[in-house]
Formats: structure tokens, sequence, C-alpha cells
């Protein structure tokens, strides 16, 4: 039998699958209906300093192809995720989570990871450099400059495992760039990639969400390419101590080994998840595993990033 084990910085997963921030992670109540799913680990929704209720409703559609948010990071809070994952540490010690966090500024980044680096908490940080959905501020990896500012700075005073959660390129010079920037830092993980942003879905002669006069990230078989291949460009161009967490467009086992054959260590769900709910990842699994026994594979390193050119 195949397994789909994997490992992040010496840190083993039973199984490669897991959700994408945003999704079934807002609360409690949802993050234990991953843990209670045959997923190897979960990331929480993307926390600010304080809890926030968001962007006004309808902000988030399923459409036939995928889907379209502009949440605007409605959490609760960065303490709330915290306290719950330091009480998760107890119960599964064997086990490791992902906190997902960001800052409406530089500063409230900092002191957030502050938090985090004086707490118990023992998980990987998933720094989310990439939100689309806040009216007025930018997408923070898309600038260069200033990423590398905040990273310089995090790992100034951050010493516990912490990725980056990135939004898609689209120009290989881009590629080149950023990851010659990643690669000045001792990052555990990049995660390509959060949604298509600004992207706008008509219905009639009118827009489907209300922030933003309907622009919002778009998610699922929309994205599956963009992902691909941002994932790959990664692994290619980054440091082999950095693995590459690949997100977007996975409905399927094949979409799962395809994100592992570009390079991938850990596969999020997001869209599908949120279409399906959290049996899902039993279903990817399975299917994923039919896939390796079907060419010989018993795990996932013998095909992690072993990707065919013509
Ligand atoms: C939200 C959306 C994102 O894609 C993200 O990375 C963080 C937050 C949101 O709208 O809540």
């Amino acid at each position: 039998m195949p397994t789909t084990q994997t490992t992040i910085q010496h840190v083993s997963f039973e199984n490669c699958l897991m959700n994408a921030a945003g999704v079934y992670c807002y609360s409690k109540e949802e993050l234990e209906q991953v843990i209670n799913s045959s997923a190897g680990s979960f990331v929480t929704k993307t926390a600010t300093l304080e809890a926030r209720l968001g962007n006004p409703e309808p902000r988030y559609i399923n459409t036939s192809l995928g889907s379209i948010n502009s949440m605007g990071l409605p959490n609760l809070s960065l303490h709330y995720y915290l306290e719950y994952l330091i009480e998760l540490q107890e119960i599964y010690k064997e086990r490791t989570y992902f906190l997902s966090l960001t800052g409406l500024n530089q500063e409230d980044i900092h002191k957030s990871l502050k938090q985090v680096q004086e707490s118990e908490f023992n998980g990987f940080v998933e720094l989310n450099l990439s939100c689309p959905n806040v009216p007025g501020k930018p997408q923070i990896a898309y600038d260069f400059e200033t990423t590398d500012n905040i990273l310089k700075q995090v790992f100034s005073y951050y010493k516990k495992p912490l990725g980056i959660k990135l939004p898609p390129y689209f120009d290989i010079v881009h590629f080149d760039q950023a990851a010659e920037i990643f690669n000045r830092y001792p990052l555990a993980f990049v995660n390509c990639i959060n949604s298509i942003g600004n992207g706008l879905i008509i219905e009639d002669e009118s827009v489907v969400i209300k922030p933003k006069e309907g622009f919002g990230g778009l998610g699922g078989d929309y994205i599956k390419p963009t992902a691909l291949a941002n994932v790959h460009a990664f692994y290619k161009r980054l440091n082999k101590s950095i693995a590459i967490i690949g997100t977007g467009g996975v409905k399927t086992g094949r979409d799962v080994f395809e994100h592992i054959l570009c390079g991938a260590s850990m596969v999020q769900v997001g869209t599908a998840l949120q279409k399906e709910g959290p049996e899902i990842f039993e279903r990817l699994t399975r299917e994923l595993k039919a896939i390796m026994e079907e060419k010989g594979y018993k795990t996932l390193e013998e095909f992690r990033g072993k990707l065919n050119y013509l």
C-alpha cells in the first residue's frame, strides 16, 4: 500500500493533504472537523491582532468552475487561534499545525510574530503576504523591496519554523527576482498560490459579490495551471531546505499528483473543500493512492518534482 506521508523541515505529516487558509478554519468548530478528517494537518484562518468582521455579504460565491471571494479578513483574532493551537499541542503531541497570520501594516505583522515567538506555540507559522481583499491594502508580495524588508526584520527575532503564502506570479523574471530574495532567508516553506486576485465574475448584467464592486480572488479550476506553474517555478529556484506547499485548483487525486510532480511537499485544498466538506480528504487520498499504485510509486519522494519535459 502506498503512503502519502510527507515531511517539512524534519516534521512528519501522516498525510500530505490539508485545508487552504480561509476554508473550514474560522472557528474551533470548523477546525475540529478538519482534525477529525483524513487531512494530515490544518491551517487557521489568517489571523490579525484584533478580531475583524470582514467585508459586507455576499462575499463568497461558488461557480461551476471555482469560486470568487472578497471576505476582507474576517477572523477571531490572533489570540483566539494561538490559544487553541497551544491547547491542541497538549492533546495531540505528535501532530503539527499551521497558524496563518498577517497584519494591516508592517508593525502589526511584527507585533503578531513577536507574540507567537514568546508563546508556547511550536507549530508552523504561515505568514500571509498575499491577501488581495482589504480595500486600500496591496498584496505585499507583489512589492519585492517591502517583502525583503519584512523578511529581514522577521528573521532577526523569529526563531521558530515560518513559511510564507504567496500570490501567483505571471512573469519568469518575477519568479527569478522573488526566489533570489526568498533564498536569503531560513524559510521553512513557501505556499503557492493564494487566489488569483481581483477577478470579476458576472451573472446576467451584475457582479456576484458585494465588496469592491464585485472584484475578488479566484479559486478552483480557473487557477490550477497558474498554481502548478508557480509551484514548479519555485521548486526549481529555491534552496532545497525550503519546502513547497502547493495550493490551487485541487479537486481530484490527479490534481494532488500533479502538484507533487511539480514539487509540492504538502497540498492544500480550498474551493473544493468549501464545496464538498472535509470528507473530501478521504476521497483525494484514496484517488492519489490509486494513481501511485498504478504507477508503482510507494512514496511521494519517488515522483516529487520529477516533472518530464518535452
Ligand atoms: C482573505 C483572502 C485571502 O486570499 C487571504 O489571503 C487572506 C484573507 C479574505 O478576504 O479574508
